[in-house]
């Protein structure tokens, strides 16, 4: 698999066939200077999920993390996530899966009965993480977790991977892809949150977004140029720009 990656991407990459997370891996790289480089993983045995969720990464998967060390200031960060986001979309699209992107960066395929909490299966999450002064970021780590060449059985209950969806997909090709976009997005960062839009199936939904400033129930309407989601509650308009969404059954 090592020799499978031989990629051609604007990042260099370094493989691992098992590793505790390539995030923490990532993270040691960014802290001693490095930028640009992927580390991949077949598979991980401490995988890190968002608000301190473990992640589930069976040999099989993407499991890549993304250092880099742009000169914007730390209130950009998201878009880097949201450019994974797109990225990740737009690879499993090509890949076969109709992939959308659940706010903020979940990237799910929808399921027909929309009747139900929570239409929708989670093909892949991202966890960035960051270090920087207030007004300039030092190093980001973009960590993107894909559900690739992964029977259901090994995976949670609300998920789903692009073996189930759309059968195998030779993984150079697809994290080549996936790097690809990345580049393109983060090279084009005032026209990510276009980008995601398209891809987004969040918006127009009933949604209840658990923040830290409590629960925010309503319909979505748009995301802001920095990636916050609007929400039309009973109460009026709500920004929220960080959370767990979940989109609701209509009742
Ligand atoms: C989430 O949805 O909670 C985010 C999941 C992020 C998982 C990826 S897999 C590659 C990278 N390494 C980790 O330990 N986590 C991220």
């Amino acid at each position: 698999l090592a020799v499978e990656y031989g990629l051609e991407a604007p990042f260099s990459v370094e493989y691992h066939d098992s590793i505790g997370s390539t995030n923490d891996r990532a993270r040691d790289l960014a802290t001693d200077g490095a930028s640009d480089i992927a580390v991949l993983a077949d598979e991980q045995t401490g995988g890190r999920g968002r608000l301190e969720r473990a992640w589930s990464a069976p040999s099989g998967g993407v499991w890549v993390s993304l250092v880099c060390r742009p000169d914007v200031p730390p209130t950009k960060a998201p878009l880097y996530t949201l450019a994974a986001a797109v990225a990740t979309a737009r690879a499993a699209r090509e890949a076969g899966v109709d992939a959308r992107i659940k706010w903020p960066n979940d990237v799910v395929v929808p399921l027909e009965d929309e009747e139900t909490d929570r239409p929708y299966r989670k093909l892949s999450g991202i966890l960035t993480e960051m270090e920087g002064e207030t007004d300039r970021v030092d190093w980001l780590v973009v960590g993107v977790g894909v559900n690739a060449n992964i029977d259901a059985a090994e995976l949670p209950p609300e998920a789903t991977s692009v073996r189930e969806e759309a059968g195998d997909v030779d993984r150079r090709v697809f994290v080549q892809r996936l790097i690809e976009e990345f580049d393109a997005q983060r090279n084009a960062l005032e026209s990510v949150v276009e980008a995601w839009r398209e891809l987004a199936l969040t918006i127009g939904k009933h949604v209840r977004v658990d923040s830290a400033g409590g629960a925010v129930v309503g319909t979505a309407v748009d995301i802001s140029d920095t990636g916050a989601l609007l929400v039309e509650t009973a109460d009026g308009r709500q920004m929220v720009s960080a959370g767990d969404c979940e989109h609701l059954r209509r009742t």
